[in-house]
C-alpha cells in the first residue's frame, strides 16, 4: 500500500477540534487556563505552525540525537576528561547542572498545559512534542551530571536543587513559576516559547556549546546542541500565537507578556550565561564575549523578529543595553564573594590575563568592577582570604531574587528602586523590576526573598541557620575553585 507524503495528510490529521456535547465549551477549556483573551475559536484554528513534524519523524530524530550525545559521552568518560578539567570548567559545569535541569523538567508541565488547554490544534500538536522534549532535556542532563557524581558531590545538585531553598534556586523558581507555571496556555506559551526560548536559550545552549567544543568537552557540547535543536523547533509555537493576538486586537496584551518575560529571562541568563561565558570559560577557548553574543542574538536578531511581527521595542531597551555591559560583572562579584552559599566552587576569573581580556571587551572594567577585585586580591595576598567572605547577607531584589547591584568604582551607581505597597517595602534592582511588580501586585506581593525570610525568622538563627535552611551540609558549601591560586600572579607582578 502506498503511503501518503506528510504534507498530504498533516493538515487534515491535526484538525482535532470538535463541538463538545456532554460538557460546556467553557468547562472543557476554562478561559483562565486556555484563553483569557476571548479570541474566537475560528481565529485559533488558523494557527499555522511553521515547523511541522509527524510523531514518526519526531521519534526517529530524537533517537538519533540521543544516540549521538550518549556515544560522545561514553567515549569522553573513558578519556578521563573530568579528572583533567580546569577548575573554571568544573565551576561552569557545576553551575549549569545545578541550575538548568530542573527548569527543563518543570517546562514539560508548561508544555503539557499548552497541549491540554491550547485552542489551536496545531499548537497542541507542537506542544505535545515540546512536553516530550523537555522531559528528555531533564533526563539527559541529570544523567550526564550523574557521571560526574563519583568525582564530585557538587553534581548531586542536578537532582537535589529544586527541593532546596537555596537562594539562587529560589530566584530561578520565582522567575519560571511566574512565566511558565501560573498562567494560561496562551500567555505562558508567549512568555516561554517566544520571549524565553527564542531570545535567550541560544546563549546557554549554542554560545556555551561552541566554547565547550573548543575546550574539548565534546560531550557537554553535543548534549547542549541536541537540546537546542529541540528548543529551536518548539519555540516556534510563540510566533503564530502572537500573530493571532495581533490580528484580534490584543497587541497591548501580547506586548506586555513579551516585555515582562524578556526582562525576567534577561536577569536569569545574565547571571547564568554571563558569568559562564565571561568568567568561567578558560580564556584561551573563549571566542566572543557575553556582550558580543547578546549583541548578535538578542539586540539584533530578536529585535528584528519583534519588528517583523509588529511588536514594539520594549520601553526599557536603553536600560537593557546598559545592563548588558554591567549586570553580570556585578553578579560575578557577588557570586564569588558569597561562595559558601553556592553549591559549586566558583572561580574568580580575574587573573591578570583575564583582566586584560575583560578590559578589552568592556572598556572601563578596571576602573569599575576591577576596583572591587583589587581589594579582594589585596586581602588574599596578605593572608586574609576570610575577609573576602562577607559576614552579612546581601540585599536581594524582590523580583529577580538576585543581588541588588549596580556599577562599582569610578562609575558608582547603586540604588534600590523601592516601592512601598500595602505597608511593606519592596526593593528592586531596577525600575523595570518595579514596573513588573506594579503591573500585577497581587501576583507578586506575597513572595518573600531569602532576606525577608531571615528578617521574619523563617530562616533559623545562628551561624549555620541559613545553610540549614538552604539544605547545604558543610561539604556542599562553595569555596574558591582555584584555592586562591589565581591571585598569586599578582604577587609575582608586584615583585617584578
Ligand atoms: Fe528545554
Ligand atoms: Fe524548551
Amino acid at each position: 500500500m502506498a503511503l501518503l507524503a506528510m504534507d498530504e495528510w498533516y493538515d487534515f490529521a491535526r484538525q482535532t477540534n470538535w463541538a463538545p456535547t456532554y460538557v460546556d465549551e467553557k468547562d472543557l477549556f476554562p478561559p483562565e487556563l486556555s484563553d483569557p483573551f476571548g479570541i474566537d475559536i475560528s481565529e485559533w484554528e488558523k494557527f499555522d505552525e511553521p515547523y511541522k513534524v509527524s510523531y514518526r519523524q519526531y521519534v526517529q530524530t530524537q533517537r538519533e540525537k540521543d544516540v549521538g550525545a550518549y556515544t560522545v559521552k561514553a567515549a569522553l568518560s573513558r578519556s578521563k576528561f573530568f579528572e583533567n578539567a580546569a577548575p573554571n570548567w568544573k565551576a561552569l559545569m557545576g553551575l549549569h547542572f545545578g541550575a538548568v535541569p530542573f527548569v527543563e523538567f518543570a517546562s514539560s508541565s508548561a508544555f503539557a498545559r499548552m497541549t491540554r488547554f491550547g485552542r489551536a490544534p496545531g499548537m497542541r500538536n507542537m506542544a505535545s512534542f515540546g512536553t516530550l522534549d523537555e522531559i528528555r532535556h531533564a533526563q539527559i542532563q541529570v544523567y550526564f551530571a550523574y557521571e560526574f557524581l563519583k568525582h564530585d558531590r557538587v553534581f548531586d545538585w542536578a537532582h537535589k536543587a529544586p527541593r532546596t531553598d537555596n537562594w539562587i534556586i529560589v530566584s530561578e523558581r520565582h522567575t519560571f513559576d511566574d512565566l511558565e507555571h501560573t498562567r494560561d496556555a496562551v500567555s505562558s506559551a508567549i512568555m516561554t516559547n517566544f520571549a524565553f526560548e527564542q531570545a535567550f536559550t541560544n546563549l546557554q545552549f549554542i554560545a556555551l556549546s561552541a566554547d565547550a567544543a573548543r575546550y574539548g568537552d565534546h560531550s557537554f557540547a553535543t548534549m547542549l546542541q541536541s537540546i537546542q535543536s529541540d528548543e529551536a523547533r518548539h519555540s516556534q509555537i510563540g510566533t503564530p500565537l502572537i500573530v493571532t493576538m495581533l490580528e484580534n486586537g490584543k497587541k497591548a496584551e501580547a506586548q506586555q507578556l513579551i516585555d515582562v518575560s524578556f526582562w525576567r529571562c534577561w536577569k536569569q541568563f545574565s547571571a547564568l550565561s554571563g558569568v559562564s561565558i565571561d568568567y568561567y570559560t578558560p580564556l584561551e577557548h573563549r571566542e566572543y564575549s557575553f556582550k558580543e553574543f547578546m549583541r548578535e542574538w538578542v539586540e539584533d536578531q530578536f529585535l528584528r523578529n519583534l519588528k517583523a511581527l509588529g511588536i514594539d521595542t520594549p520601553w526599557y531597551w536603553d536600560h537593557f543595553v546598559k545592563d548588558v555591559e554591567t549586570f553580570h560583572h556585578a553578579q560575578q562579584l557577588g557570586v564569588y564573594l558569597y561562595r559558601p552559599t553556592e553549591w559549586w566552587r566558583p572561580v574568580a576569573g580575574v587573573s591578570p590575563n583575564e583582566r586584560e581580556w575583560l578590559e578589552k571587551k568592556y572598556p572601563g572594567w578596571n576602573d569599575t568592577y576591577g576596583k572591587v577585585w583589587d581589594v579582594i586580591i589585596d586581602n588574599i595576598l596578605s593572608g586574609n582570604a576570610e575577609k573576602t567572605i562577607p559576614e552579612t547577607a546581601p540585599m536581594l531584589c524582590n523580583m529577580c531574587g538576585l543581588e541588588l547591584t549596580g556599577v562599582a568604582g569610578k562609575g558608582w551607581d547603586v540604588k534600590s528602586h523601592y516601592l512601598d505597597y500595602e505597608g511593606r517595602r519592596y526593593h528592586f534592582c531596577s525600575p523595570v523590576e518595579r514596573w513588573i511588580f506594579e503591573l500585577e501586585p497581587d501576583r507578586y506581593k506575597g513572595h518573600k526573598s531569602i532576606i525577608d525570610r531571615i528578617v521574619d525568622g523563617t530562616v533559623p538563627p545562628g551561624p549555620d541557620g541559613l545553610y540549614e535552611y538552604m539544605d547545604m551540609a558543610p561539604e556542599e558549601r562553595g569555596c574558591c575553585g582555584e584555592d586562591y591560586e589565581w591571585a598569586q600572579a599578582y604577587r609575582q607582578r608586584a615583585a617584578e
